[in-house]
């Protein structure tokens, strides 16, 4: 008998069919595999940079971008970096009520690469990561050892006021011309400059981004500078969340937009992350930002999928789910509150 599904011309054995999974069910997975990754870590000293639930959320975003990312370049390109703007220490402190774990950061995350333990291992060939912490620069190093990143060597660590973003990454970037960059910003305020971005994306045309754009009341609250500096150009007098996201796009396709082939499309996803309650609507976008190549690049149905789970989820899932992940707390089926 023919156990067969027949979709538009393919034909798929109806065991391996992917079963789509619900977004909890989703989460609960990978705050497990975070948690199992940040296990062992060396976390900062007390007074420094503490996860909070929706901070699970954008790493539980990146974890899912590097494979993909790593997947559909790894063949196109000699040699792939991650260029970490804020790295912190690649291990922070997520603290809820009783329970205290370490989760991994995002240099960490970018280390791990894709299909572990598999022969056919995907990694990035250099780490690049900036902070303005030497502390957190030297746990970083120590952190990455485990997965054979060494300084000078593959993992570059440099000490820098993101004043200097646009130099410092500029140079190193415009020093690799067969690499392709994926570079990560997520600092906890306005930044970085948008004038450091406009020269890192003309300093090296292979570059991707995955920036943090936060859209809270607070960050709606800067100096008419620090937005400037922040957006690249004059904002509107009474700006609102929608309209400043719509402009922090704008800015990035055009900064994206190679001037010598006008015509080639860059493309600009968000990914929604919300606080839950309590947090007064405090949320943020992680934005995806990339020029297509040639053969066009299949990111942006990643980012859907990805984004329809991401939305439907806030802090307070990650909270629901930290408590059974971490064991401090019988699992509660969330059908019954
Ligand atoms: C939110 S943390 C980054 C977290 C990290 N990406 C992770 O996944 O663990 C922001 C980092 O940016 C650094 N930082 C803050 N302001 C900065 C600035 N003006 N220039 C450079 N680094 C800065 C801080 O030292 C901090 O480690």
């Amino acid at each position: 008998m023919d156990h067969t599904l027949h979709i538009v011309g393919n034909r798929f054995p109806l065991a391996t069919v992917p079963q789509r999974k619900l977004p909890d069910e989703w989460l609960d997975e990978k705050l497990r595999d975070l948690v199992h990754l940040g296990a062992g870590l060396e976390a900062p000293g007390e007074g420094t940079f503490l996860a909070k639930p929706w901070t699970l959320l954008k790493l539980t975003c990146l974890r899912y971008y590097v494979p993909v990312y790593l997947n559909i370049l790894r063949g196109r390109f000699e040699r792939l970096a991650f260029v970490d703007l804020f790295s912190a220490a690649g291990a922070s402190i997520y603290q809820q009520e009783d329970l205290r774990t370490v989760v991994p950061g995002s240099s960490v995350i970018a280390a791990d690469g894709a299909n572990h333990g598999l022969e056919n291992a995907l990694g990035f060939d250099e780490l690049v990561a900036i902070d303005l912490s030497a502390e957190n620069l030297a746990a970083l190093e120590r952190n990455l050892r485990k997965w054979g990143f060494d300084r000078d060597r593959n993992l570059f660590l440099i000490q820098s006021e993101s004043a200097r973003l646009a130099k410092v990454v500029g140079k190193h970037l415009s020093e690799r011309p067969r690499t392709h960059a994926l570079v990560f910003a997520d600092a906890d305020a306005l930044e970085p400059p948008f004038e450091a971005l406009r020269a890192i994306v003309k300093a090296h045309d292979a570059v991707d981004l995955v920036l943090l754009h936060l859209v809270s009341g607070a960050a709606m609250a800067n100096s008419p500078e620090a937005l400037s500096r922040f957006y690249g150009c004059t904002t509107p007098v009474k700006p609102d969340r929608e309209s400043l996201s719509r402009l922090y796009v704008q800015q990035l396709e055009q900064a994206l937009r190679p001037r010598a082939d006008p015509g080639r499309s860059t493309v600009v996803e968000k990914v929604r992350i919300t606080g839950g309650s309590g947090m007064g609507g405090y949320c943020y976008d992680l934005v995806f930002a990339w020029r297509e190549t040639m053969g066009g690049t299949p990111f942006a149905a990643a980012i859907r999928s990805l984004r329809s789970k991401v939305e439907s989820l806030t802090g307070d899932d990650v909270r629901h789910i930290m408590s059974t992940v971490c064991g401090s707390q019988r699992r509660l089926d969330r059908r019954e509150d």
